[in-house]
């Protein structure tokens, strides 16, 4: 009896622990994000700010636009007007212009490949990272980032967002950041910024994991066919014990 209660212990442990492990991030001061990727608006709207904004530095060479385009739903047109400023053919790849020489001389690290950072961050690091930049002059670029500190990338969205000055707690030693203060005005309130930092997000997700949409979908036909057949079973069972009463 024992030895069974320690097997399924042993076993409900397997299960449970890819799952936190795929939680991953530590959870340390992370804004939690709440995503749908069945919504293929907050996708298209993530997409147009990754490719507008991201892709000049970061590639995402594992994606090509076609299939960012069938996915999301995107007709030819608005994939070759909109999207497509570092290709010339849907077939590509979502590379990028820039040499690694050149990054390295300009920001001192090469910008990392975005394809699968979604998994290797997790969707909350994402989400807080982009808002967590805030002025700084002693910084090369001119930016820090709370949650990366003296991170070699600029604020590239402070347009949206505005500049924000970070107030500091140095009492106990360590240096620690308080808040934030809005020094001037972006495009963009809070709320709106959050809302286009987590379409960027939920963009990113599906990046790192495409499979997942067509996952979706299937699903949704499986739980049809499911039901269908729960209502056949049924109406045979009736008819089986129809004779039998
Ligand atoms: C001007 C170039 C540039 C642009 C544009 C840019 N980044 Fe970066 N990004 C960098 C550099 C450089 C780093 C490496 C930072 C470091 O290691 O200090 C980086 C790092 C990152 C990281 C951390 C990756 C990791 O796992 O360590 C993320 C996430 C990221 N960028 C997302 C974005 C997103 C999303 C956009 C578009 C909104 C964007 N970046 C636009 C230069 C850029």
């Amino acid at each position: 009896m024992i030895s069974i209660m320690k097997k399924l212990a042993l076993i409900a442990t397997l299960l449970v622990s890819p799952a936190l492990l795929a939680s991953g991030g530590g959870g340390k001061n992370l804004d939690s994000v709440y995503l749908n990727l069945s919504d293929k608006g907050s996708l298209r709207r993530g997409a147009h700010t990754f490719v507008n904004y991201c892709l000049s530095c970061h590639a995402a060479s594992y994606m090509r636009y076609e299939r960012m385009a069938q996915d999301l739903e995107i007709d030819a047109q608005t994939l070759r007007e909109n999207l497509m400023f570092a290709a010339e053919k849907p077939g590509e790849l979502m590379t990028v212009n820039m040499a690694p020489e050149d990054a390295k001389r300009w920001f001192g690290v090469v910008p990392p490949d975005l394809s699968l950072t979604a998994r290797s961050r997790g969707a909350d690091w994402i989400y807080t990272y982009l808002r967590s930049f805030y002025w700084d002059e002693s910084s090369p670029t001119g930016w820090n980032n709370a949650l990366f500190p003296n991170v070699a990338m600029p604020h590239v969205l402070y347009q949206w967002q505005g500049m924000r000055e970070a107030h500091f707690d140095e009492s106990h030693g360590a240096v620690k950041i308080t808040g934030f203060e809005q020094i001037a005005p972006g495009e963009m309130g809070e709320a709106a910024y959050d809302s286009a930092i987590r379409d960027l997000t939920n963009f990113m997700v599906y990046l790192a994991e495409p499979a997942k949409l067509v996952r979706y979908r299937i699903g949704f036909w499986v739980m049809i066919f499911m039901l269908l057949f729960v209502g056949l079973t049924y109406a045979l069972k009736k008819e089986y014990w129809r004779d039998i009463h």
